[in-house]
């Protein structure tokens, strides 16, 4: 998805340099990962190493973020993302609030442009969005000048998972190009599989994407692209067979299914799925021997993951989990730039 709405008001900061060495950041949203560079991609990976070695101290405080405000505003359930993003601001010493959508002025019919226009007015510089239809951060940040955040729209991106994803892989494997990355599962309705394909291919990764073709998105294939779609997807394999997909795999990423988004009669039934498409020890035996398991959660064992092997050793779904609070501290700490804020992120005092 395009917008004009991820480049930095004219007037804004965004887009100074903030001695985070690498680069200059030019988001003043972080909407999708489709308009990110590579360059933007590392920079936001190489600052989230040393937001880790925040994390890893013993008392995980610096004064990044001071003064600045973090709204939450979550209109769909979440767990790790949203607490993962205010463990991020009060690491770096933000004030970060959350608003509830079933308790909030929502419940009384107040729009979502209302709303971000009303947190703005108390002062918000970052507003984190979680909404069940996709676009609608995209609108929210046509009408306000705080950070909008994308932590998740509908089917369609979530970009601070790809990242966490990214930084995670990195971290083992180092260099991405060439490492064959399998994503199985509800690809058709995975937001995560949709921004995950974007950052894996900027870093040279072969993608590739496996599930039942009822869960498969369409255009997809090169030959279903049409030439100019704002909505195509980069370019992966499809592999409806997953022994022929996880072949020599050097990370599986097994997916949920979205049932919150599926309709009905897309499969024959649950346990026809979990026989033919489950990521089990006896399939994952075809990857390469140190391959990595991931999961962005929630799992559901059993279904599309086996118990075993998300609690083996190959697993490193609690490690995502962790480093997903490093990568979102990067991405606030490069959003609030030009406030004062550079210098070293990771210091004491500024
Ligand atoms: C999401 O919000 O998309 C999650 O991180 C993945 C899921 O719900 O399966």
């Amino acid at each position: 998805m395009t917008t004009t709405a991820n480049n930095p008001p004219a007037s804004g900061e965004a887009g100074a340099p903030l001695g985070v060495r690498g680069g200059v950041w030019n988001h003043h949203h972080v909407l999708d990962l489709d308009d990110f560079a590579l360059p933007e991609i590392e920079m936001v990976l190489n600052l989230a190493d040393r937001m880790r070695e925040v994390l890893d101290r013993r008392i995980a405080r610096v004064p990044a973020l001071r003064g600045y405000t973090i709204v939450n505003l979550f209109y769909e359930p979440s767990t790790r993302t949203r607490a993962s993003f205010e463990l991020a601001g009060k690491v770096l010493g933000a004030d970060v609030i959350s608003v509830n959508s079933t308790t909030s002025s929502v419940v009384k019919g107040e729009s979502l442009i209302d709303t971000v226009r009303t947190l703005r007015a108390m002062r918000a510089d970052a507003i984190v969005m979680r909404h069940s239809l996709s676009g609608a951060p995209y609108l929210a940040a046509e009408h306000t000048d705080a950070s909008i955040i994308n932590a998740g729209d509908g089917a369609h991106a979530h970009p601070t998972q790809a990242l966490l994803d990214l930084y995670t892989i990195r971290s083992r494997i180092g260099d991405l190009r060439g490492k064959r990355v399998v994503m199985v599962g509800d690809i058709a309705h995975s937001r995560v599989a949709r921004s995950d394909m974007w950052g894996l291919t900027a870093l040279g990764a072969e993608v590739v994407v496996c599930g039942p073709p009822t869960l498969l998105p369409r255009g997809l294939k090169a030959s279903d692209r049409p030439a100019h779609a704002e909505s195509a997807l980069p370019p992966v394999t499809i592999e409806t067979d997953i022994d022929r997909a996880i072949e020599g795999a050097d990370v599986v990423m097994a997916l949920r299914l979205q049932s919150e988004r599926q309709q009905g009669g897309l499969l024959p039934s649950l346990r026809e799925y979990s026989r033919l498409y489950q990521v089990t020890a006896e399939r994952l035996s075809r990857a390469k021997p140190n391959h990595l398991l991931m999961h962005p959660g929630p799992k559901n064992e059993g279904v599309e993951i086996a118990a075993s092997v998300a609690a083996g050793r190959h697993s490193i779904i609690e490690e995502q989990v962790t480093n997903g609070v490093a990568v979102r501290m990067a991405l606030l700490y490069l959003l609030s730039g030009g406030s004062g804020l550079s210098g070293d992120p990771t210091g004491e005092a500024r």
